[in-house]
């Protein structure tokens, strides 16, 4: 885990702050027959280079979509209505607006398969039926690593050694169908890591596996990502997996990025009631059993409808009548620690950097409504 930087080495990080992808006011909708769904509403964010930035909230708010759209591959009815994607290449480090791209263009085929590739929550999605895994996977290695065949195929089967399959020789000639869900899972994080990319998109990457491949896989990624410097943005509902794998975290809500900050002071210091929130419904190692834990009250609303002034005021405990249900809050970063960032009413007066108003932490969490 990162250390936590002072304020002037945050300062100064802000200002040479090296990122592999920015995304900037990104705004995706579906329009179905029933309706427009709000998939994303101005998302910001930043993937830090060779870090891993964690993405977290409640299911539907946008992570995986927030994936999808960085690589072009939101599927229809989905449209990116407005926003930019910045990206700065290892070899290249001039920002190029990813959105600007073709969605099957050359450029961003070349990204895909190259600089940036992806886990995806439904193993099937990028896994093509009619290879065999080995030859998937060796592909990747020849394009990108290798112009041996020999080499290629030893690459690709330690690989899939390294991922935890049992007899990677075999698996090699076997088709997708032919494996276990769990196998599916570990032959696209193969293939995905096989490429070594600039960024990984992991998008829940070991959600259905057993704890102890799951350790396998993390370290995995770890290791590749001191090796290449790679970065990863890594989706989860485990916040425990966050603590571990991640140097910051997004919080998102509704389409909204709400907070970002470095995992530390996510986890001791968060500052929007709905992180405060999220982080009280989870249980922790070390916590008394019978202590309860809280859950957030109230439930996502629809993504048809758009709630007026801040998205997340009908659930919030800090709720301030006249204000949270009329405006939409701005970006606030904080003084002290400037990477740190929120979109809250309650710190609107920090964001000409006054000091933090006493009882602000008090009050979040209580039931000042
Ligand atoms: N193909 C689609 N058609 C219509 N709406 C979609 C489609 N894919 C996503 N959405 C909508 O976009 C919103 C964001 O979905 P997304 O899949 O990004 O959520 P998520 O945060 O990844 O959730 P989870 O934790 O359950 O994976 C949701 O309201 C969802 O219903
Ligand atoms: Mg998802």
């Amino acid at each position: 885990m990162a250390s936590v930087p002072t304020a002037s080495q945050a300062l100064q990080s802000q200002a040479t702050a090296d990122y592999v992808v920015r995304v900037e006011d990104l705004r995706v909708e579906f329009r179905t027959s029933i309706g427009v769904t709000y998939a994303l509403n101005g998302v910001s964010l930043e993937i830090p280079r060779g870090k891993t930035l964690g993405v977290v909230g409640e299911s539907g708010c946008g992570k995986s979509v927030t994936g999808l759209a960085i690589l072009q591959l939101v599927p229809p009815p989905g449209v990116v209505t407005s926003g930019t994607i910045g990206f700065r290449s290892r070899e290249s480090r001039t920002p190029v607006n990813l959105l600007e791209y073709e969605r099957m263009g050359p450029e961003m085929r070349h990204i895909r398969g190259k600089s940036i590739s992806m886990i995806f929550q439904e193993p099937m999605t990028s896994l093509n039926p009619v290879y065999t895994v080995g030859n998937q996977i060796s592909e990747a290695v020849l394009l990108h690593q290798t112009g041996e065949h020999k080499e290629a195929k030893e690459r690709a089967i330690d690989i899939l050694r390294k991922v935890g399959m049992p007899n990677p020789e075999r698996i090699y000639s076997n088709y997708p169908h032919e494996l276990s869900g769990g196998m599916r899972q570990r032959a696209m994080i193969a293939m995905a890591l096989s490429c070594t990319p600039d960024l990984l998109i992991a998008d829940e990457p070991t959600t259905a596996l057993d704890v102890t491949t799951e350790a396998n896989i993390l370290d995995l990624m770890r290791e590749l990502q001191q090796e290449i410097g790679m970065s990863i943005m890594f989706v989860t509902h485990n916040l425990g997996v966050v603590a571990q794998m991640c140097d910051e975290v997004a919080v998102m809500y509704l389409g909204r990025v709400v907070e970002q900050a470095s995992v530390e002071e996510i986890f001791y210091d968060p500052k929007h009631p709905y992180t405060i929130s999220l982080l009280k419904s989870i249980p922790r190692l070390g916590t008394n059993r019978k202590e309860h834990l809280e859950v957030i009250r109230g439930s996502v609303p629809d993504p048809y409808s758009r709630v007026t002034g801040c998205p997340f005021h009908p659930r919030c405990p800090s709720f301030m009548p006249g204000i949270c249900d009329t405006t939409m809050p701005n970006v606030v970063y904080m003084p002290d620690s400037p990477q740190h960032f929120v979109r809250c009413h309650l710190y609107n007066d920090l964001a000409n950097h006054q000091a933090v108003p006493s009882g602000v932490s008090n009050s979040i969490g209580g039931n000042g409504q």
